[in-house]
């Protein structure tokens, strides 16, 4: 190697690798060293795809289904996507208005890259997606966080979106249910949000990747049934179970389906062929009976791991409505939540993600627990954490 230093441009140099990263790296090297974790920080579902997406795949394959779709997507896809909203939500989304992505990652790029000048501002919610922030930055534009508590719900008011608008805001990002905190937001709060918005000028994008996975009311509405204006990004990889598949879409307003086929031509060529027959299988009766009881197990999981959290004396102001997610306030035990969960993870071999990977609101005082694993792990979980605390001298600063 010579020392001609990197050439690394500005965007890479400004966004951030997720400290979970560093604490997921730790924890596999203390299982190869032969501890036991209980991983409560991976964002992901711990359910295999359900068999007949898996079978529909295996069969693409076989049949030769190798080759690009169309940039938009496979049309069949497109129509079940469609089909799903009508049955699911009786809302008319037109096939036409249906992007095919890689992930909702691809979705967020793509609708980000149609609608994003340099210098234009997002507002996204902090605490938030760590990505929302670096994908606004990939694209030139400025993230403008919206400090979110939980006497909202961690979710922003309609008077808050308003009075953090400016003449250089050209969108609002907003994920119902949310990444880290597992609330959402209601129908009237959505409308009375997208007013604003829409009486700015601006454009109103909704992540709705948590969507299937939602404990109370079911579904939960989507922003789509308030106007066909708003851009909603979705994906297969929560409720349907194939993250790895890499597979999503975006719902966009119809003047601009055009414009998202000429970007996706360009930046993807299209999703995965494979992964999208797969996904033709995901909508079928016993596919989604299947989902549907993976949901009420992660309802019971949500019901658990509350409860013993508060036992422990952890604060969980606000119930999470759906995702996999509790957002804890750790005040009670500590005033750095980074340092507390590598203290967690070295003293009581569980992983947690620190408040500190989803935004600079107030992140020293929570850390998130996902409940992607069984309950007989969240047990187990949690019967570490009350050892841990127990010999732990109480906070005194
Ligand atoms: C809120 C939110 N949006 C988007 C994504 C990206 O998901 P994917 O690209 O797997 O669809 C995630 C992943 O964790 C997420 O939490």
């Amino acid at each position: 190697m010579n020392d001609t230093p990197l050439r690394l441009s500005h965007r890479t140099q400004d966004i951030q690798p997720f400290h979970v990263m560093n604490i997921l790296a730790q924890a596999r090297a203390m299982e190869a060293a032969g501890r036991s974790i209980i991983h409560m920080e991976i964002g992901e579902p711990d359910f295999p795809t359900a068999p007949a997406i898996v079978e529909a795949g295996i069969r693409a394959l076989r049949a030769g289904h190798t080759h690009y779709t169309p940039a938009l997507g496979l049309p069949e896809l497109r129509e079940a996507i469609s089909r799903f909203y009508r049955e699911r939500y009786a809302v008319d989304v037109s096939p036409a208005r249906i992007v095919v992505t890689p992930g909702a990652s691809g979705a967020l790029q793509l609708v980000l890259a149609m609608l994003i000048n340099p210098g234009d501002r997002v507002l996204v919610t902090d605490p938030g997606y760590p990505c929302n922030r670096h994908l606004v930055r990939m694209t030139e534009g400025e993230a403008v966080g919206l400090n979110v508590s939980a006497e909202t719900g961690f979710q922003p008011t309609a008077q808050q979106v308003a009075a953090a608008w400016s003449e250089r805001t050209a969108a609002l990002l907003l994920a119902s249910p949310a990444n880290p905190t597992g609330t959402l937001i209601a129908p009237a709060l959505m409308r009375d949000i997208l007013e604003v918005v829409t009486g700015q000028r601006g454009c109103m994008i909704v992540d709705e990747i948590y969507h299937g996975l939602v404990y109370e009311a079911q579904p939960a509405a989507t922003a789509l049934a308030l106007s066909d204006r708003v851009f909603v990004v979705n994906s297969f990889s929560k409720y349907f179970g194939m993250t790895g598949w890499r597979l999503g879409w975006l719902v966009v307003p119809e003047p601009y389906a055009s414009h998202a086929d000429k970007l996706a031509q360009n930046l993807f060529l299209a999703a995965s062929t494979p992964a999208q027959y797969a996904a033709l299988a995901a909508f079928q009766p016993e596919t989604i009976a299947i989902l549907e009881t993976r949901r009420r197990e992660f309802a019971a999981r949500r019901d658990y791991l509350i409860a013993a959290l508060r036992e422990l004396g952890f604060d969980v102001p606000v119930t999470p409505g759906g995702a996999f997610y509790v957002y804890a306030d750790c005040r009670r035990f500590s005033s750095g939540s980074y340092d507390f969960a590598a203290e967690i993870l070295e003293k009581a071999g569980v992983a947690l993600t620190p408040g500190a990977d989803f935004g600079h609101n107030l992140p020293e005082r929570y850390l998130r627990f996902a409940y992607t694993t069984s309950i007989a792990n969240l047990e187990e979980g949690v019967r570490r954490l009350r050892d841990f605390l127990a010999r732990r001298p109480p906070r005194n600063d």
